[in-house]
Parts: structure tokens; C-alpha cells; sequence
């Protein structure tokens, strides 16, 4: 029988879907992404755009973050990073409110902007503001000699590698390496970490794309939990800390591709409104973590069971109090708390890459998306 196999399939290196190939290079990516920036045992970060400029950050008043879409999660990500380690004020903002409303921006800032392409039209001109007003831009891309990457003063490289897929999903996980490199090292050089916590972080940090890999493997059970609620005309993201940015971009996944209407909450904010939306009709994908606001968030589950919700909680291995009340239950392996997003997003992907399969919708390309939003 003849074999033939079409360039796109070949590029697709036998993966239904680029999303789903994009899914499976993380550990390599995030490896990709810290080799040759830190060498654990000796608790050392490089980084040339942040050593060749030490000085600006380390007397920055404040760090402001700028993008768009699931590169502002990883903004809110690094947000909590950074504040974390380094201790330097830290605001997230979408490019396309910062640039059109005259922020206050002085040459004692440090912008970070963040961006897979490097072509978004909002937050090149938010680079373009920010330089303007004096400000030292730092930027955090994907694609090797883009705009953006030209435009700003220093940055960093992701070294995710080609992303196809429109929703985004390597290049996240690499832009989270990057910035708690960034954290880690701010943190290293303020003195807020000692060198020998730092050795335990990065050599935590090298643990995870191993445990990105184990956490692949879970994939039919994802499946199973995809098929049990890809009919849902609405579903509900929480997370807390650390996680709250990835329950934003667990719902962005699910909107993106599948189309079913999707939100995300920090935990303790469903009290405020969303709990109104709960009955037996309701998945909510919750994040609970064991060093998370653990506690909290098992209450927060509570709550929601005594409405009649579903819920599917990603917990910690080995976690014994969300598994006897949630509908199902995802595990990831043990890390630092603030690592966590790199583990508690894989799920996350692989259930809106099935349910979008699963629906018959378009998954690499998405209705009324683009990889690269370079109009305003
Ligand atoms: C588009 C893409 C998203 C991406 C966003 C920002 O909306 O569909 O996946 O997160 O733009 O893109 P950037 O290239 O700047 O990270």
C-alpha cells in the first residue's frame, strides 16, 4: 500500500492537530527555554538581557507588564512571581488599554513586554508609549528577530519554537520558565533569596518537564472528563494565587477553539456573582493545589457542591479532602506553589484540545482568530 503523506501531516509529526503536537513539546520547549540560563546545583541564572542591564532593575520602582491575550496570563503569572522573589511592584496591563490611556510611565520603570509573535499590533505600541516616556523595555518573545523583539531595549527569547496553532499553548508555558527565571534571579540578586534556596528552586525547576511528561500520559482521562461535559453551554475556571491566571487561560482555551462560553475567576470572587450561574448544569474546573489557599479552596467546593455544580478539581498527588467531593478529580505531581501553573495548565489544554475535537470544530484555526493580531 502506498504511503502518502502530506507536508502539512509531515510537519504535524503525527499529531492529529498542531494544538495537540504544541501540547506534547512542552517538556522539551520549557527545556528548551531554561538550558544554558541556569545551572541548578551551582544556584546560577544568565540571563545577557537582564546581566547587561542589572542595574535598571534592580533600582526599578516599579515593573509594568504589557500584553495581550494568553501572553497577559503569563504577565499575571509573572506578577505574582516577581512581587514573590524580588519583592519590586509589579502592574499587568493589556496593551491595548495601556497605550490609549496615558499612563503615568517614567524612566524609573521597567516595562516587560510579553508576546509569542512579536507582531501584535497593541503591544508594539505600547513599547512605542513606554520608550516614549523613558521607560526601559524589556521584551519577552517567541519569534526570534520579530518587531517587537527589535523594538525593545533587552529581552529574552522563549525558545518555544514554531507555534502553528492559533490557541496558544507551548509558548505560555515557556513565557511562565522565562519569568520565573527573571523572579529567581531579581530575587538572587536583591538578597531576598538566599543561594541556597535558590539552588532548591532551580533544581525544583529542572524537575519539571519530567513531570510535564507524566502529566501528558493522563491524557484518556482528560478524554473521559471531555466527553462527559463537551455539551456544557457554560463553564467556570477557578484558581487562586498563583493558579488564578491559569484558571483566566483555562477559560480562554475553551472559548478559543471550542466555542462554549467559558470564565475565569479567582476563587474567592465567585461569591460575587458567578455563584448565581451554579446549578447541575454548571462544570466548574477548579484548582486546588495543596499549598495553594488549599484550605479555602476546598470551602470554595464546598459551596459549589451544595448547589448542585460539577466539579472537576486539579489537586496535588495525593490529596485525599477534594477527591471525596468532587465529580472528578486530575492529579498533578508535587512542586514548588509557584511553579504550579506549569503543571495545573497541561489539563487544562489537552480538555479544551478534546472537546473542541470532539464538537468537530477547527481546532488549529479557530473561527474569527489569528495567530498574530498586527491591526489594531
Ligand atoms: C492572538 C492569539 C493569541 C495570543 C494573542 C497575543 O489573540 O490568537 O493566542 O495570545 O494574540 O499574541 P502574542 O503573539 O502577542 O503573544
Amino acid at each position: 500500500q502506498e504511503l502518502q503523506l502530506s507536508l502539512e501531516q509531515i510537519e504535524k509529526g503525527g499529531y492529529d492537530h498542531f494544538m495537540l503536537k504544541e501540547i506534547h513539546e512542552q517538556p522539551k520547549a520549557i527545556v528548551d527555554t531554561y538550558r544554558g540560563r541556569m545551572l541548578p546545583d551551582e544556584g546560577i541564572i544568565r540571563m545577557a538581557g537582564i546581566d547587561n542591564h542589572m542595574n535598571k532593575f534592580l533600582n526599578a520602582e516599579r515593573i509594568i507588564i504589557v500584553a495581550c491575550g494568553t501572553s497577559w496570563h503569563a504577565g499575571l503569572v509573572g506578577e505574582y512571581l516577581i512581587e514573590e522573589f524580588a519583592r519590586i511592584p509589579v502592574e499587568v496591563e493589556y496593551a491595548s488599554e495601556f497605550r490609549y490611556r496615558n499612563p503615568i510611565v517614567t524612566s524609573k520603570d521597567i516595562v516587560i513586554a510579553i508576546s509569542q509573535s512579536g507582531e501584535t499590533a497593541d503591544t508594539l505600541a505600547a513599547i512605542k508609549l513606554a520608550k516614549s516616556k523613558g521607560a526601559f523595555v524589556f521584551g519577552v518573545c517567541n519569534v526570534v528577530g520579530s518587531s517587537i523583539a527589535r523594538e525593545t531595549d533587552a529581552g529574552a527569547y522563549t525558545h518555544a519554537g514554531p507555534e502553528i496553532g492559533v490557541a496558544s499553548t507551548k509558548a505560555f508555558t515557556t513565557q511562565i520558565t522565562v519569568l520565573s527565571l527573571i523572579a529567581l534571579k531579581l530575587a538572587s540578586k536583591k538578597g531576598e533569596l538566599s543561594k541556597s534556596d535558590l539552588r532548591t528552586y532551580l533544581q525544583k525547576m529542572q524537575l519539571i518537564p519530567t513531570k510535564v511528561e507524566a502529566l501528558l500520559k493522563i491524557d484518556n482521562k482528560v478524554k473521559e472528563i471531555a466527553a462527559v461535559y463537551k455539551n456544557a453551554k457554560n463553564c467556570l475556571y477557578l484558581g487562586r494565587g498563583f493558579n488564578f491566571p491559569v484558571a483566566l487561560e483555562g477559560a480562554l482555551k475553551l472559548k478559543e477553539i471550542s466555542y462554549i462560553h467559558a470564565e475565569g475567576y479567582p476563587a474567592a470572587e465567585m461569591k460575587h456573582g458567578p455563584i448565581a450561574l451554579i446549578d447541575e448544569n454548571m462544570p466548574i474546573f477548579v484548582i486546588a493545589t495543596n499549598k495553594g489557599h488549599y484550605e479555602k479552596v476546598v470551602s470554595n467546593i464546598q459551596e459549589i457542591k451544595s448547589r448542585a455544580g460539577k466539579i472537576i478539581a486539579i489537586v496535588t498527588e495525593g490529596d485525599t479532602q477534594v477527591k471525596e467531593i468532587a465529580d472528578h478529580v486530575i492529579e498533578i505531581p508535587e512542586t514548588e506553589e509557584a511553579f504550579t501553573p506549569l503543571l495545573t495548565t497541561i489539563p487544562l489544554q489537552l480538555l479544551s484540545y478534546h472537546i473542541a475535537v470532539m464538537l468537530g470544530k477547527n481546532v488549529d484555526q479557530p473561527r474569527n482568530l489569528a495567530k498574530s493580531v498586527t491591526v489594531e
